[in-house]
């Protein structure tokens, strides 16, 4: 539908959005799963990530100028990357990776992100611990593969034979075929675990995990602290997701491993990082499927179907 075109804040650059990146969370968004969480005015265009141009800077604004190529994974009660022009908070953006077109570039800031800050930030992963990725062919899996590489870890993922030499293709050092094998079988070994699944296959990490250790999950249930350090301490969440959360902290105090649920957060500084690591070649972008924005309703189905290698995009004409 038309709708006015946003008008940029003092902070803000205004894009004209070439293309946008899909994930999980949009579909979640629209069908009212997060609404305990974000609380965003209605109507609201949805898309929580893009690359594109700027077309217009607020009165604050100091590291864009109009005509600079950028990406961004937009803040989260604002979201509107599914769009012909979207406003960026200049803190959440950083200009594009050299010699990437921009439906690689708006694949990368969600996924991306929350593998960078799950690994360096909450896992602290260094060089030579071996860590346990669950699904690492997804969006996320396929960066959060690479960066622990990157961090210097020994990696094992999970993975279908539909996703096991793309997972091997990034680095893996080790793949577990979920569907034919059962993950605890991979033995206590493991000094961190990131967990991009949830349900059965955290309840079974908790076994392969080296006592005293970490499991950071994206996908399972939110817990306490994640509700004061993602979401500003908001006291109401914490003791819902004290709650929602008992039967796996109990799970995870047995078997004697930290249990934290991780609110990735838009960074303009970390994408930077992200985009060096892009330029150095140490991180590629898997693109699965591309679709003119005139089938996004296609492009969400096939995310939602949860059968992506890599990441979904919708490009401008
Ligand atoms: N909390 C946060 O801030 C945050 C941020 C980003 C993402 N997330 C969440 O993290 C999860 C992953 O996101 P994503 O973007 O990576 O999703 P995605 O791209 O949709 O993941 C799809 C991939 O997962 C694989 N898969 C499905 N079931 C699996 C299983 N049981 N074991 C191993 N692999 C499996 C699929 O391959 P096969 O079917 O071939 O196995 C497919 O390649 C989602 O729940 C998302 O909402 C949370």
């Amino acid at each position: 539908m038309d709708v006015p075109a946003p008008a940029p804040g003092p902070h803000d650059v205004l894009v004209v959005v070439r293309a946008a990146g899909l994930n999980p969370v949009d579909f979640k968004f629209r069908q009212g799963k997060l609404r305990v969480i974000l609380r965003p005015k209605l109507p609201l265009v949805l898309g929580n990530e893009l690359a594109g141009e700027v077309i217009a800077v607020g009165r604050d604004v100091k590291r864009f100028r109009v005509g600079d190529r950028v990406f961004a994974r937009v803040a989260k009660d604002r979201a509107g990357a599914f769009a012909e022009q979207a406003c960026v908070d200049e803190d959440d953006a950083a200009p594009m990776p050299r010699d990437l077109d921009f439906t690689a570039a708006a694949a990368v800031p969600l996924a991306a992100l929350t593998a960078l800050q799950a690994l360096r930030d909450e896992l602290g992963v260094k060089p030579g611990q071996k860590v346990f990725i669950s699904g690492g062919a997804g969006g996320v899996g396929t960066f959060a593969i690479q960066i622990a590489k990157w961090l210097g870890a020994h990696v094992t993922t999970t993975a279908s034979p539909r996703g096991e030499a793309l997972v091997r293709s990034l680095g893996c050092d080790e793949v577990i075929d979920y569907t034919a094998q059962d993950i605890s079988k991979a033995g206590g070994q493991f000094d961190a675990g990131l967990d991009l699944v949830g349900g059965k296959t955290l309840e079974q990490m908790f076994e392969i995990m080296i006592p005293g250790t970490k499991i950071v999950s994206v996908a399972a249930l939110p817990e306490p602290q994640s509700a004061i350090k993602d979401l500003a301490g908001r006291r109401a969440l914490s003791a819902m997701f004290w709650i929602i959360s008992y039967g796996i902290r109990s799970r995870a105090r047995r078997a004697g491993i930290s249990y934290r649920y991780l609110f990735m957060h838009p960074s303009g500084s970390d994408l930077a990082q992200i985009a060096e690591l892009i330029e150095q070649g140490q991180l590629k972008v898997i693109v699965d499927k591309t679709y003119p924005f005139a089938k996004i309703s296609d492009a969400l189905a096939y995310v939602e179907s949860g059968r992506a290698k890599g990441k979904v995009v919708v490009t401008m004409t």
